[in-house]
């Protein structure tokens, strides 16, 4: 069963060579050596939430009904829902894009056009046109190594994308309505983000919640799947130590959903949660799908929706249209 998952996730990181992380030298650091680590052919543990095929289901059955078992294919859906007419947008400019493997994708399903991918690494850059080039989609995304927010032209684009990196900007409802200021009249704002407390520090009742989950594991559930070691129970991280490894880790992520809601006043936003596969999750998740245990992990994932119905979240998708 872990090989499976192995193999799965090894070919989802082949295909996107995706890095986890976003600024600068901080962000090639983190794309250098994840190239690395897959060139090295190291072994995969299955930590993190978006390796687990049952929780990518879960997510996207939550934004459109559908168990699609691909990363972000409820959130792509949900533009071709909304404006299929629309497609393929033609002008599309994406914030810290990485390597560019999600927006590879939308060109690839006929969702865009062309992409201008703006991005502050430049191990991304790199490996993004390589990547591009390997697809055959090098002349329809365009990778700019610049900060988006003072480089790309205003009213020029029919959509902005922002996948997993609207929350290590500085000053969210300035990102938002610089977005607002790059579409054309009618453009088409874009988001799978993190939404969630800002430098992670979770609520009382998240951690309550998590930590009663995770006592009640088994005790092999609670060490490191690769050292054996006793793992720490869930916990907020230390805000100095988050901003000394990324100081745009979540630097202002909880005024992301205020600022959306006053800037585009039509926006649809579906909470896609994470409070407890984004915390209790972590490292256990590789014990549970070693053991094939679904029940625990659709217990874990039913606590997740239950904080989510008391309108707790970690992510959110989004799409809105700029009314003028
Ligand atoms: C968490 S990563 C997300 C990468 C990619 N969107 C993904 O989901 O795989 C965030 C990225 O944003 C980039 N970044 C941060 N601030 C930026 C800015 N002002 N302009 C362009 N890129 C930026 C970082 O270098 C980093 O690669």
């Amino acid at each position: 069963m872990l090989d499976a998952w192995r193999s799965r996730w090894q070919r989802i990181l082949a295909w996107t060579r995706r890095g986890e992380v976003a600024a600068g030298a901080h962000w090639s650091r983190q794309y250098r050596a994840h190239a690395e680590a897959l060139a090295a052919g190291s072994p995969v543990y299955l930590r993190r939430w978006w390796q687990a095929e049952p929780v990518v289901r879960h997510i996207n059955a939550r934004i459109c009904g559908t168990a699609h078992t691909e990363g972000h294919a409820g959130f792509h859906e949900g533009i071709g829902t909304r404006w299929g007419a629309r497609l393929p947008l033609e002008r599309v400019v994406s914030v810290g894009g990485g390597t560019g493997g999600k927006e590879l994708h939308c060109l690839a399903r006929g969702l865009f056009q062309h992409v201008d991918l703006y991005e502050l690494s430049h191990d991304a850059v790199t490996q993004g046109r390589a990547l591009a080039q390997a697809h055959g989609l090098q002349e329809r995304i365009r990778f700019h190594l610049a900060d988006a927010l003072t480089a790309a032209p205003r009213r020029h684009y029919d959509a902005v994308y922002w996948n997993n990196a609207l929350h290590h900007m500085p000053d969210t409802p300035a990102a938002i309505a610089w977005s607002h200021d790059v579409l054309r009249p009618g453009g088409l704002f874009l988001m799978d983000d993190y939404v969630g407390a800002s430098r992670f520090q979770w609520s009382e009742r998240m951690l309550a919640v998590n930590r009663e989950w995770w006592r009640a594991l088994p005790e092999p559930y609670r060490r490191d799947p690769e050292s054996n070691l006793a793992l720490p129970e869930p916990r907020r991280p230390d805000p100095r130590a988050l901003m000394a490894s990324d100081p745009s880790e979540a630097a202002d992520s909880e005024r992301i959903l205020p600022a959306l809601r006053r800037r585009f006043p039509g926006v649809e936003i579906v909470l896609t949660g994470g409070g407890v596969y984004h915390v209790g999750l972590n490292d256990v998740l590789h014990h549970l799908l070693e053991h094939g245990d679904d029940t625990r992990l659709a217990a874990a994932l039913a606590l997740d929706d239950q904080l989510v119905a008391e309108g707790e979240t970690h992510y959110a998708v989004a799409w809105a249209q700029r009314a003028d």
